[in-house]
């Protein structure tokens, strides 16, 4: 059956998407420029990576709210222990009835990956999951968050148990701040598409979940990889064709990654809940796994 003129618009919309995305980036280029100069913090102005740092701040502090409002539908289930073969079951079912199709709400000590200017603080914090939230690490290298996700965090009044770990994964052992085999859940949202080393460093990652934790995943990977659909060799195309400019413009973030896989074989899991998100189009660029691994 030939696509219809809504099909043919929708679709045209999620390939520009990226494009537009990137715009808003570089739109925050000179602003960024402007007030290091204005600050007379030249060694960063020159240094093209704590450049990039900055510039990926000043856009998240305006694109994260937003990118919440999108994808909190599909975030707090996830959370909440509410998603199953990348459906959201009802807001009804309780804690017993998502255990017994194999997930459970993040609870115990939480390490949170990349949080960012922590917009999933508030989540934390909300009576459905804080009661049995002990602890809460997040693990964020770029010092340019920092102000706004601690503020966040006090806002949501988590207060002491959320501590900021001031480093990327890769140098979570020499922080020394969290114990192997200490962790009950990771929580990793759009973060993993950053790391240095993703399949090193997911299995480091692993290390340091109990065995019978939990890794909640929300990460867009690369098409045809591990855990989504294959929608043949054009959309591979253009999403590594796309991949040639968003790196830079997206704060080091990669859209052609295999994080399906890096996952699954990071160690041995008792249980695999992790496909592609419920409904995707295919014409969209990024493409997600969602769900939770058990160690
Ligand atoms: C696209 S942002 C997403 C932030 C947050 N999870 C959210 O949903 O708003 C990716 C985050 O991963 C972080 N990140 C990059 N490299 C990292 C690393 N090596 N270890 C931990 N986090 C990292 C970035 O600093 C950034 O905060």
């Amino acid at each position: 059956m030939a696509p219809s003129f809504a099909d043919v618009k929708q679709a045209v919309a999620l390939l520009v998407d990226p494009w537009i995305f990137m715009s808003l980036s570089l739109s925050c280029l000179p602003r960024t420029i402007f007030s290091l100069l204005l600050a007379g913090q030249f060694s960063t102005l020159f240094s093209p990576s704590r450049l990039q740092e900055v510039w990926f701040g000043r856009f998240w502090s305006f694109a994260g709210p937003n990118a919440r409002f999108h994808v909190e539908k599909r975030v707090v289930p996830l959370l909440e222990g509410r998603v199953s073969a990348g459906r959201i079951l009802p807001e009804s079912a309780t804690n017993d009835d998502t255990a017994s199709s194999g997930n459970e709400r993040v609870s115990g000590v939480v390490m949170e990956i990349g949080p960012g200017i922590g917009i999933w603080a508030s989540v934390f914090a909300h009576p459905a999951l804080s009661p049995t939230i002990l602890q809460v690490y997040g693990v964020e290298p770029n010092a340019s968050h920092h102000a706004e996700l601690r503020q966040r965090v006090v806002k949501a009044g988590l207060g002491d148990r959320y501590e900021i770990v001031p480093v990327g994964i890769e140098n979570l052992e020499s922080s020394g701040r969290v114990q192997r085999e200490s962790v009950d859940c990771i929580v990793s949202i759009l973060c993993l598409c950053g790391v240095p080393e993703p399949e090193r460093n997911i299995r480091e990652l692993y290390s340091y979940l109990k065995p019978g934790g939990r890794w909640y995943v929300f990460e867009h990977v690369k098409h045809g990889s591990q855990g989504v659909r294959d929608t043949g060799r054009l959309m591979r195309y253009y999403q590594a064709f796309v991949n040639i400019f968003w790196p830079t413009a997206i704060g080091g973030c990669e859209l052609c990654r295999n994080t399906g896989k890096s996952l699954m074989e990071a160690g041995p899991w008792s249980k695999i809940d992790l496909v592609q998100m419920d409904g995707e189009p295919t014409c969209k660029v990024l493409p997600h796994v969602y769900g939770t691994l058990t160690k």
